[in-house]
């Protein structure tokens, strides 16, 4: 049994939305094109999980997320696919891949086969089990990647209501957790290994503000270590965590972040694979002709990094991935290499930062770190490479990405501290 398409996109998050948006934009017959998703629902906004998602009222539900929305774009509910005579095929896992047949096979045992693939799989949350840790399946132990995952998430907060968690982990969904926890009113410790919060991002300067911040709002930081076991009730949930320290630290609930894995095993043997994703060129074609692989899962050349591989794990980046592999596909006399510019957000509590470009080289801080209207700069060769603002507004933010877009150069670093954001301003 099986089916054949002329497009496949395999996988149905963020990235497969914006690819399906980008091809039915440039003119697609009904019935060539499908989307493979292990979820049961279109594409949707995935950042929404960490923000409107766990607000104790009025909370975002479906169908309220779907891609587009994050952008000015429509929003895609099933109705639009139907519409559009793009084929869902929902609740459905891809098991196998076999490039040079051009096929995929399902758990289900159905084979569809594609003159073009997309893969679009992103990745999976890495699990406190895979760090030697056991009992981390127990029902209070909470993971976010999926809708699922977010539900669980939600009903496990309502049952520890009044009480206390334990966040593992000081990253992105560590730092977006912690913040909605305690706006659901339950009391939050941190627990990380680094020095400081968001340690692959932010300097030491930058998390000090935010960690003030969280303070502030009752939370607790646990820093420099990590947690060694859990102690479980009759009752098989978490009642606390035992850090490797050797300290005890009882709880109701616990949310893990600790970074993700891409999903490229079901190409592992088959395509070219690099610093962790699937390596692509500068149309997003993998090391197979038909082959395309966008958003999480890929690793691609940046032309601002001297064309430098990376694998980048936001939305932004996966929105303008899977544009662009179908750009290269449906334009091939037109195709150029992608001229990406990394843009890294997050808005937790009445907070809200961005960063444009890299965080590599010399860093000069400005602005005021007490009310919160601050910024700092990456200066790399006389040339600036990073640009972060936390609190700006959007004429100040599309100006640090200008300054980036552009490397402007710097001759003076104190008048450049001494101008902060007014030097992006004047480019
Ligand atoms: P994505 O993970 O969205 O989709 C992958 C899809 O492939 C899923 O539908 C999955 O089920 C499917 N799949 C995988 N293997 C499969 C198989 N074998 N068969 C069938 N289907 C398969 N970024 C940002 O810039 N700002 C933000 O605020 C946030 N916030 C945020 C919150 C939370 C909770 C998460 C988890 C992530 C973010 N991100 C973010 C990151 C951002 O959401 C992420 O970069 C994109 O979702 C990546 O899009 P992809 O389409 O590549 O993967
Ligand atoms: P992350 O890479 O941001 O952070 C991982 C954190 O795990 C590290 O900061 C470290 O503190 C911690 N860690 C690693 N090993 C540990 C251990 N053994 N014990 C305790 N802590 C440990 O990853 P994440 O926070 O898990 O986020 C997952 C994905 O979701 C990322 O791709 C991220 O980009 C995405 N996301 C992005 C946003 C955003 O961009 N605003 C928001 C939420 C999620």
């Amino acid at each position: 049994m099986g089916r054949a398409f002329v497009y496949v996109i395999l996988g149905g998050g963020v990235a497969a939305g914006y690819a399906a948006l980008e091809f039915s934009k440039r003119g697609i017959l009904p019935g060539e094109l499908c989307i493979i998703s292990e979820e049961s629902v279109a594409p949707y906004e995935r950042p929404a999980l960490s923000k409107g998602f766990l607000l104790p009222e009025e909370p975002s539900r479906l169908p309220a997320f779907h891609t587009c929305v994050g952008t000015k774009e429509e929003k895609l509910r099933h109705k639009w696919y139907k519409e559009h005579g793009i084929e869902l095929v929902l609740g459905t896992r891809v098991k196998s891949a076999d490039v040079r047949r051009n096929t995929l096979t399902t758990t289900t045992g159905e084979t569809i086969s594609y003159r073009f693939l997309i893969i679009a799989t992103g990745a999976r949350a890495l699990k406190l089990e895979e760090c030697g840790i056991r009992d981390s399946d127990a029902e209070n132990v909470c993971y976010l990647r999926n809708l699922a995952d977010a539900m669980r998430l939600v009903d496990t907060m309502q049952n520890s209501a009044g009480g206390n968690a334990v966040v593992i982990g000081g990253g992105y969904i560590g730092m977006e957790c912690a913040a909605a926890l305690v706006t659901n009113r339950i009391k939050v410790t941190m627990v990380f290994p680094e020095p400081h919060c968001m340690a692959h991002l932010f300097t030491p300067k930058i998390a000090d503000f935010y960690e003030n911040y969280y303070a502030s709002k009752g939370i607790t930081f646990v820093k420099g270590t990590v947690l060694s076991s859990f102690e479980i009730g009759a009752d098989d949930l978490v009642k606390a965590v035992i850090l490797k320290d050797g300290a005890r630290i009882q709880t109701d609930m616990v949310v893990v972040g600790i970074g993700i894995r891409a999903n490229t095993t079901l190409f592992d043997n088959q395509l070219i694979i690099e610093k962790g994703g699937i390596k692509v060129n500068g149309y997003m074609q993998t090391s197979h002709k038909s082959v395309y692989a966008v958003g999480d899962v890929a690793s691609f050349p940046i032309q601002l990094f001297g064309g430098d591989i990376r694998r980048l794990e936001h939305v932004d980046s996966a929105r303008k991935t899977a544009r662009h592999a179908v750009a290269s596909i449906m334009a091939p006399e037109k195709r150029r290499d992608l001229d990406y510019i990394p843009f890294f957000y997050s808005r937790v509590f009445t907070l809200s930062w961005q960063f444009y470009g890299e965080n590599r080289g010399q860093v000069v801080h400005y602005g005021n770190f007490v009310s919160g209207r601050f910024g700092a700069y990456w200066v790399k060769k006389r040339r600036i490479v990073g640009a972060f603002l936390e609190g700006g507004t959007s004429e100040e933010y599309e100006a640090i990405s200008t300054v980036i877009r552009f490397r402007s150069p710097i001759e003076d670093m104190a008048q450049l501290e001494m101008l902060g954001v007014e030097f992006a301003l004047q480019i």
